[in-house]
């Protein structure tokens, strides 16, 4: 049986993020996939220069209608990225900073020190780079050693920066849904509700109630990072239970199954690891519902990737596809095939950087192609606990 995602999500002419992260590894498992490119851009805006376009609201809009009007609008799936909403990745920006100032990156999940740096936002992104390298250059270096920032934007200023958006965009993808899963009520929409990690907000607030009470309740599977759960549902995560606690609030939004990515849990195999958490909701035969609650724990690794997110998202979807309702399994595959990614890019990336020197962006990018063995069949190396 065929199965087909429509995949809005960005483009980069160079390397792994959204359409290039999740394309090649949802065809390689056999699906069909039929892509919007919401921006497309040279590279992945954690490089010191980048350059692109964005698609509109409208532009969407004529493309959907175009495969409407020739009546081909039936998909199983639909995907999209952290990209459809916004955004200059402010922890990209931090990390400009942090190569500019010689200074570490913040490692994933740091939030000691929180410094605040306003910017002042203008209408062309190198501008707000500038502005940033600019005030922290003014006087709080030493700050920047302290590891993790939060760079607060004003608002309605940050829609104009680099390829922030409006809130029209993320509706039409929504109105897209919609129609969709009127055409086939089975559809199932992935979406990866990026506002923020860490503590810092990548999209600028006028997009969360958007997210909140549009976005969210036409989504099937969602994967937040612990920040962007507590954000979505109001509440802080500071135990297990929390986050069970989340997750079921999470699936009276709307989806019926939630992995929360990344969280600041205590790992139970050592701080080396990185805690994962996923709920799914399953309806049975007698009309019961039956929620199973996992968690799991992968070796955390010492770089920032790109693209992870979005690759973590389409392996979702793949896996669960196959494992409708047994999430241990679809994220024990899931997570094996993220492990098997990320050692053969740190492996690669260190070799590229040579001895004793940090691995560039470019040297970071996914390696994806080589990783196409497995993709398709992941030897399982990640273990889930059934809670
Ligand atoms: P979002 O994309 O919403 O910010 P996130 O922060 O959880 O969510 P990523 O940081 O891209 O997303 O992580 C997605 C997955 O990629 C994680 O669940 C993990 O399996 C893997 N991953 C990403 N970075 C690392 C890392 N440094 N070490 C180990 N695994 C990683
Ligand atoms: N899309 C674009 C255009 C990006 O610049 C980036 C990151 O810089 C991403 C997608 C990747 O996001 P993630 O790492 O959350 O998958
Ligand atoms: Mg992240
Ligand atoms: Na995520
Ligand atoms: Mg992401």
């Amino acid at each position: 049986m065929e199965c087909r995602v429509l995949s809005i999500q960005s483009h980069v002419v160079r390397g792994y993020v959204g359409n290039k992260s999740a394309s090649f590894p949802l065809q390689v498992m056999g699906f069909e996939v039929d892509s919007i490119n919401s921006v497309q851009f040279s590279n992945h805006t954690g490089y010191s220069h980048w350059k692109g376009q964005v698609l509109t609201a409208d532009e969407l809009h004529v493309l959907y209608e175009g495969i409407k009007l020739n009546n081909v609008n039936h998909y199983d799936y639909v995907l999209t990225d952290s990209h459809i909403s916004s955004s200059v990745q402010l922890e990209q920006c931090t990390w400009a900073l942090c190569e500019t100032l010689e200074a570490p990156r913040p490692a994933p999940g740091d939030r000691r020190g929180h410094m605040v740096i306003e910017l002042q936002v203008s209408h062309e992104h190198r501008r707000l780079r500038c502005c940033a390298l600019s005030s922290v250059l003014a006087g709080e270096t030493s700050l920047v050693h302290e590891l993790s920032f939060i760079i607060t934007l004003r608002g309605e200023e940050s829609t104009e920066m680099g390829y922030t958006r409006d809130t029209s965009f993320l509706e039409m993808v929504v109105d897209i849904v919609q129609e969709l899963k009127r055409a086939n009520p089975n559809l199932v929409y992935v979406c990866d509700p990026v506002l923020g990690d860490h503590g810092s907000m990548y999209v600028p607030q006028n997009l969360h109630p958007v997210y909140k009470n549009k976005v969210v309740p036409v989504a099937d599977i969602i994967t937040p990072n612990q920040f962007e759960a507590e954000l979505l549902t109001g509440k802080n995560i500071s135990t297990e239970k929390d986050a069970v606690e989340v997750m079921d609030l999470l699936h009276k939004m709307g989806p019926d199954t939630v992995v929360i990515t990344s969280s600041d849990l205590p790992p139970r195999l050592g701080d080396r690891f990185l805690v994962s958490l996923g709920s799914q909701r399953i309806l049975m035969p007698d009309g019961t519902r039956k929620t199973q609650r996992i968690r799991i724990e992968v070796p955390k690794v010492d770089a920032v990737f790109v693209g992870t997110g979005d690759l973590f998202a389409a392996m979702l979807l793949a896996w669960t596809h196959h494992y409708p309702t047994d999430l241990k399994t679809a994220c024990e595959k899931t997570f094996s095939v993220m492990h098997h990614v990320i050692q053969r890019t740190i492996s690669y990336a260190h070799e590229m950087a040579g001895p004793g020197r940090r691995p560039s962006p470019a040297q970071l990018e996914l390696r994806m192609v080589q990783s196409k063995a497995d993709i398709e069949d992941p030897a399982i190396v990640m273990e889930a606990t059934v809670l």
